[in-house]
């Protein structure tokens, strides 16, 4: 009885509990702050990812722009069900080239982060066109109109740059020929030896829509594309030493 009496002190009195409140938060904060401190890094590194290309960067832009991220998330939770239904979980390690992530809060449609190589380019054309031609109860938006959006990488070096900043590798290489890359990786005709070089084996170069010349949609796709297949799930495991 005789410390619950005393408590009753603190909570008659509101500026003993404001005091008392202060140090006990405090103490809670210093605890999981201060180590987050001595940590190198928070997140676990992970074979297969790498800086997106330019192209993809570019598809990424249109993504947010177009704010397919009200109706999609890009984050698979540890549960059951979702990894039956997506695939593996997302690793923290997967996003963290993403400034702003595209992590979302609402699925009005499924989670796109593993949505790469599931469908065929032309399948996401049709899609993005007209969802409802492939998806006949589909309430999605038709985005048409990126078809039609012939784009040039004026800015490109600008982005990788802009990425850079705020942690991206990008390497001096990778913004020199940003234009160049740029413009490869929508042509299986030209010489994308240099792309392959600076962004790995597994960069798909390939005409996306189908169509001549590169448009939002070309971009778009090749971004659709590229989600979830970075890291090869069959060779991870996860690292236990943390
Ligand atoms: C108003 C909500 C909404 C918006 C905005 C939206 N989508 Fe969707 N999306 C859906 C719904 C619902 C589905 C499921 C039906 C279907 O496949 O069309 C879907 C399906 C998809 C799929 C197929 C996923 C799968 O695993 O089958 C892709 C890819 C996709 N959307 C991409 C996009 C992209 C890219 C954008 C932005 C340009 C976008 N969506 C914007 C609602 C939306």
């Amino acid at each position: 009885m005789g410390l619950i009496n005393k408590h009753g002190v603190i909570e008659r009195n509101a500026t003993l509990l404001l005091i008392f409140s202060f140090i006990v938060v405090t103490i809670g904060g210093l605890v999981e702050i201060v180590p987050l401190f001595y940590l190198q890094n928070t997140i676990e590194k992970v074979q297969g990812m790498r800086p997106y290309t330019p192209l993809e960067l570019t598809g990424r832009n249109i993504y947010i722009r177009e704010g397919c991220y009200v109706c999609h998330s890009q984050m698979i939770r540890p549960m059951r069900d979702e990894v039956e239904r997506y695939g593996h979980y997302s690793l923290a390690a997967e996003s963290m080239y993403d400034h702003p992530f595209q992590w979302g809060s609402k699925r009005t449609g499924p989670d796109l982060a593993r949505v790469g190589e599931r469908y065929s380019d032309k399948w996401h054309v049709d899609h993005l066109k007209d969802p409802q031609s492939v998806v006949p109860e589909s309430i999605m938006p038709k985005y048409a109109f990126l078809a039609d959006r012939m784009i040039e990488p004026e800015y490109i070096e600008d982005l990788l740059k802009a990425n850079r900043i705020v942690g991206v590798p990008y390497t001096d290489e990778m913004i020199a020929n940003a234009k160049a890359d740029f413009v490869v990786q929508a042509d299986p005709d030209s010489d994308y030896d240099g792309l392959v070089e600076r962004y790995g084996e597994n960069v798909q170069v390939r005409n996306f829509d189908g169509e001549p010349g590169i448009s939002e949609m070309d971009a778009l796709v090749a971004y659709l594309q590229m989600l979830g297949t970075l890291v090869d799930f069959s060779t991870f495991t996860p690292d236990a030493s943390r």
